[in-house]
């Protein structure tokens, strides 16, 4: 049985583990592959999406108090575990022999075109960077804002994190 992004969405991921092995045979194995968004989020005051914003930081605040309200208790099923959770889960499930891989990478993100960062989600249930901002900044707050971090977004000058892990397990034989 084979999951990849799919338990991202489910907030109960132990109910999740607990069908998988039900409808198991015995030996019966599951290959899991998911994000892990704790790897990048939350993000230190001053970084904001992989760039420092530490010179605009009390509107990067006003931003992020907005995703705070708007986006995070939307998003908690994406948020709400990592590779120690799964491992965790899947062991008190039942499962045996556990293996998880967890591919890391911090790296320079790509030099991207302005309007369409601002233009984009990081998933369909959070608001873009542009609704962001006309949501919770004042004119002169989105163009010092965007003076800063444009020039950043168009150099590819940040720090991106990302995280997957790819978990395997068996149903015990017995
Ligand atoms: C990001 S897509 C991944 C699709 C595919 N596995 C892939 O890697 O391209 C997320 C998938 O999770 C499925 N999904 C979300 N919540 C689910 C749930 N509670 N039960 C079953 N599938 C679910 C959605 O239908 C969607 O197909």
């Amino acid at each position: 049985m084979t999951t990849r992004s799919v338990l991202i969405y489910v907030d109960r991921k132990d109910r999740a583990f607990a069908e998988f092995f039900r409808v198991l045979r015995p030996r019966g194995r599951i290959s899991v592959g998911e994000p892990i968004n704790r790897f990048s989020f939350p993000e230190p005051r001053g970084r904001f999406l992989g760039y420092d914003v530490m010179r605009v930081v009390e509107i990067a605040d006003k931003l992020e108090a907005f995703f705070d309200r708007e986006e995070r208790p939307k998003i908690s099923a994406m948020m709400n575990f990592d590779e120690r959770d799964l491992i965790t889960i899947a062991e008190r499930t039942g499962f045996g022999n556990i293996h998880l891989d967890l591919l890391a990478d911090i790296k320079s993100p790509r030099a991207e075109d302005w309007s369409r960062f601002i233009k984009s989600a990081g998933n369909p249930l959070s608001p873009t960077l542009e609704e962001a901002m006309k949501a919770s900044l004042t004119t002169a707050e989105r163009d010092r804002f965007a003076a800063h971090l444009r020039p950043l977004v168009e150099s590819g000058s940040g720090a991106q994190r990302r995280a997957f892990a790819y978990l395997s397990a068996e149903k015990p034989a017995s």
